[in-house]
């Protein structure tokens, strides 16, 4: 039995941290060409075995619990930013205890009611643009805030977004700069950010104790948003999910929900810039739905509209903030179908974005064309599988289009997201018409946690009339 292929490095240590940094699709494409599907490469110190393909997707994403943990390769970074006791740092049974509290707090009826605080929300974010003629708006700036200024409204609840615009805001800042790469490698370096971050997260979950227990002193109980919903949760054995438990997975999810979808909605609208027809069309999808070009919007409403759902498909398709996935292997590993065993203390990775501009699956894989959803029929093998938080189709980790990930650790914010991001661009489209600036369409940033745009992002806007 044979260790995978290795990536050679010339750079001790650093390894291909480098090379990886710059463009990691790139690097995933090179090498794929001279060892295939399964290599490994060292960054900082670390073995790294990616696992590419929809086998490569599956091996990963559906791996047993006695073999790789997540928890292994992401507590350095999570705990710290969202406490002791959910996520990363409990036994894993117990967070899919927990993503089945938060599933709780993403009904239908709460998302009903979310529609419309959202638009309110984006409509009067933009009163800062509005004037006759139009200009150039920051876009990741306004889709940041503005994400933030809905979650908060909707999920976290009106007295979070009471103090968005003072206290919450920064410490939200502060909790993001002990969110990056670096984090990742070097836990114990004194750096004045870490020291931020850890104060960043005491206040922080002091507010949302201070909320809950003024929630409970005022026998406050008719709310339907998500801090709510933890507020009342007992695990399946008896224990009680703590308060401080219900503040640590609200930072939790805060944190999970913010880049991914305000880096989304930014990618989704600098496409849409370049596309004035297809905007046309979606603007007659919406009158279509709704009977009038100004009616508001409606949950209902939204589930119709198609042509919306298929950009962000196609955004997400084409830009997933998250292009590596860890897992960390806790005994020899033997992939699938080969002789190779990965070694344990190696980090499983997979990438699905290697599947999701791969011709072998989509035509012209690098164009950007929402229609092209229009005639695949997304595989689904009829077999479900219940990870203790609601069935989930097949595993579902042999599509090749996996931007929410698969298995027992697939994102619970999916729909979440795509009514936060429809009700925004639906709005924002509704306000104004879009160009580039001179500098077009920018690049993409691989150094962050999460893939964004090189900054600055601005866009030519003018007042729809
Ligand atoms: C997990 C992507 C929005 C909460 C994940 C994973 C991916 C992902 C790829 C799998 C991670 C892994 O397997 O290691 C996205 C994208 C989003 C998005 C692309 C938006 C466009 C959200 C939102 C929330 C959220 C809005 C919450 C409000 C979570 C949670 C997990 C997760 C709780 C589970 C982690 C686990 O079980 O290990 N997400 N996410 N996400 N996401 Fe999201």
């Amino acid at each position: 039995k044979n260790a995978p292929p290795e990536v050679p490095y010339w750079i001790p240590y650093l390894g291909s941290a480098i090379a990886f940094s710059v463009n990691p699709i790139g690097f995933y494409e090179d090498n794929r060409k001279k060892y295939g599907d399964v290599f490994t490469y060292t960054m900082v110190g670390r073995k790294f075995t990616v696992c590419l393909g929809i086998e490569g997707n599956n091996f990963v994403f559906n791996a047993k619990l006695v073999d790789v943990s997540a928890e292994e390769s992401y507590t350095p970074l999570t705990t710290p930013v969202f406490g002791k006791g959910v996520v990363y740092d409990c036994p894993n049974h117990m967070l899919m205890e927990q993503k089945k509290f938060v599933k709780w707090g993403m009904s239908n009826d709460a998302f009903r009611a979310y529609v419309s605080e959202i638009e309110e929300e984006t409509r009067s974010y933009f009163q800062r643009w509005d004037n006759k003629v139009g200009g150039k708006g920051d876009l990741f700036t306004a889709m940041g805030e503005l994400i933030i200024n809905t979650a908060s409204r909707t999920l976290m609840g009106p007295e979070i977004r009471g103090l968005m615009d003072e206290s919450v805001a920064q410490l939200y800042h502060d909790l993001d700069d002990g969110f990056q790469p670096i984090n990742m490698f070097f836990e114990w370096l004194p750096l004045p950010s870490y020291f931020r971050r850890d104060t960043a997260h005491r206040k922080m979950r002091d507010i949302f104790m201070k909320v809950i227990e003024e929630r409970r002193a005022n026998n406050i109980t008719d709310k339907t948003d998500m801090l709510q919903s933890l507020m009342n949760q007992t695990y399946k054995d008896g224990t009680p999910f703590s308060d401080v438990d219900a503040c640590h997975l609200m930072i939790a999810l805060l944190m999970a929900g913010q880049h991914t979808s305000s880096t989304t909605a930014t990618w989704a609208l600098l496409f849409l810039a370049q596309e004035p027809q297809l905007v046309k069309d979606m603007l007659a999808e919406q009158k279509d739905v709704l009977g009038s070009a100004d009616a508001s919007l409606t949950f209902d409403a939204l589930k119709n509209m198609t042509l919306l759902d298929n950009v962000i498909r196609e955004t997400l398709r084409l830009r997933p903030p998250i292009i590596m996935i860890l897992r960390k292997v806790l005994r020899p590993l033997n992939y699938t179908g080969t002789d190779y065993v990965i070694p344990k203390g190696h980090y499983l990775a997979a990438s699905p974005i290697a599947t999701q501009v791969d011709e072998k699956y989509y035509k012209d894989a690098y164009k950007f064309d929402p229609r092209r959803w229009e005639s695949i029929v997304e595989e689904d093998s009829g077999e479900t599988v219940d990870f203790g938080f609601g069935k989930i189709a097949g595993g579902g980790a042999r599509n090749p289009n996996l931007p929410f990930g698969a298995g027992r650790h697939r994102c619970i914010g999916e729909s979440f997201a795509y009514v936060q991001l429809k009700t925004l661009i639906s709005t924002f489209l509704r306000m104004y018409e879009l160009e580039l600036t001179e500098k077009g369409m920018p690049g993409s940033d691989f150094t962050k946690m999460f893939v964004q745009p090189e900054l600055p992002v601005e866009i030519n806007y003018k007042p729809r009339k």
